[in-house]
């Protein structure tokens, strides 16, 4: 039998495409996956992700070339590349109860499967046929409704968040073996059973200092069995749904850790604010307040929660987003948007990167990620363009060496109580 969640999933799909073709008045949407894309004058490609929307669709990860046909009223069609090809893996259809929900076309490069679509046919998705244009709205349109998740992608995101998490105190373990920051993703990798082509997005694995660079993407091989911080931010996939975690370890208990205490009790009070109807940047702002507490707390900065709003002080030390919309991207579709027409609600000055501005609603998928960095760059402007800024400059310089702190958890926006994927997951090892 057709599993329930997935049935639900395609049903919801259903009505919402079936919506978009009643708002635009078209006949038909044809979805492509895209095509593989190659590195410059060479025959190797750049990993295949499917485009997300088409995507979305299946519950097994979709190749390059792969296409949807959805027309109102009928069972949706996929068509299935077929390959006269000895270099490659052959790529048969995978078996299982999805298939009765599907009509299926193998079809060959040269198979003109689209040749009888209505005219009135739109395209969503990469590399467009000459004969089928994208339709000016309908990808807005679709965008804004993929932020609410349905039990299938949350479902599918708890899994995420287990391989995750295993990864991460996988990644722990090998931290305070005084392990390098390779074999530190390696140890993450092996344990969340993934190569790194198949991570998310590309794990940021930094010891010390580099935990101070927000996407540090080298992984250095020198082991140390001093290395006071590890931050390591990298998730897993199920059925291509990300989870997006961050941890930072320390290998003392010492002041910086008393820093990483409190942020970890903030991260958490945060995480318990997401529900349904709070706007985001409001939430933000909170995150900006609880930096500002923790700042005159550690007597990192000695003016009040007020004054360093008002200098814009915690934007030095927390210089990024409190989070994004979360699923088959990692940076999901539609943050910006406030509504189907894709009308854009963008970031102001005070917080240029936030990646989500709007308002929460029940089965959104989020992260909250909150971080606190000794950033040397941001340190010194605060020093050139802020007046009687308040800071500790020796203690700022004491916790250089450790780099900073993120903590990042998925969440399920409720309308009371949010489902924390990633303390959930972590607790349930
Ligand atoms: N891993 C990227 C992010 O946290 O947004
Ligand atoms: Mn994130
Ligand atoms: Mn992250």
């Amino acid at each position: 039998m057709l599993t329930a969640l997935y049935q639900e999933h395609l049903s919801v799909l259903t009505t919402r495409y079936n919506n978009a073709m009643t708002h635009f008045g078209i006949d038909a949407i044809v979805l492509s996956t895209g095509e593989k894309s190659y590195y410059f004058q060479d025959d190797h490609t750049h990993p295949f992700h499917a485009y997300s929307g088409t995507q979305q669709w299946l519950p097994f990860l979709l190749g390059a070339e792969t296409y949807l046909i959805l027309r109102a009223g009928q069972k949706p069609t996929l068509v299935w590349p077929v390959r006269d090809d000895f270099w490659h893996a052959s790529n048969p259809v995978p078996s299982g109860d999805w298939q009765k929900a599907w009509n299926i076309t193998l079809a060959k490069k040269s198979d003109k499967w689209f040749a009888s679509l209505p005219s009135k046919t739109a395209w969503l998705g990469p590399n467009p046929l000459a004969t089928i244009a994208p339709y000016d709205g309908l990808k807005a349109y679709i965008d804004f409704s993929k932020a609410v998740k349905t039990p299938f992608e949350i479902q599918a995101m708890r899994q995420a968040s287990m391989r995750g998490a295993r990864g991460h105190v996988a990644a722990k373990e090998a931290f305070l073996a005084g392990m390098s920051e390779l074999d530190i993703h390696l140890a993450f990798l092996q344990a969340s059973q993934q190569t790194a082509a198949q991570e998310p997005y590309p794990g940021i694995v930094g010891l010390n200092e580099h935990a101070a660079v927000l996407h540090y993407e080298h992984k250095a091989i020198e082991s140390s069995a001093t290395s006071r911080t590890l931050l390591i931010d990298a998730g897993a996939s199920e059925h291509g749904y990300a989870s997006d975690i961050t941890r930072t370890f320390v290998r003392h208990d010492d002041d910086f850790n008393a820093l990483l205490n409190t942020m970890n009790k903030m991260e958490q009070a945060l995480c318990q604010s997401a529900t349904s109807g709070l706007a985001f940047r409001d939430l933000h702002q909170e995150a900006l307040i609880g930096i500002a507490g923790l700042l005159h707390e550690h007597k990192i900065c000695s003016l009040s929660v007020e004054e360093q709003l008002a200098k814009s002080i915690p934007q030095i030390f927390f210089p990024h987003g409190l989070g994004h919309l979360l699923g088959l991207q990692v940076h999901d579709v539609g943050g910006h948007q406030i509504d189907q027409a894709g009308t854009l609600n963008l970031p102001d000055d005070k917080a240029p990167f936030l990646r989500l501005t709007r308002t929460l609603e029940e089965n959104m998928v989020i992260t909250i990620e909150p971080g606190l960095y000794f950033i040397p760059m941001l340190i010194e402007k605060m020093k050139a363009e802020i007046a009687n800024h308040g800071c500790d400059l020796s203690k700022i310089e004491h916790f250089m060496p450790y780099g900073g702190i993120r903590i990042e958890d998925n969440v399920v926006v409720k309308n009371d109580q949010p489902e924390n994927l990633t303390r959930i997951a972590f607790n349930n090892l």
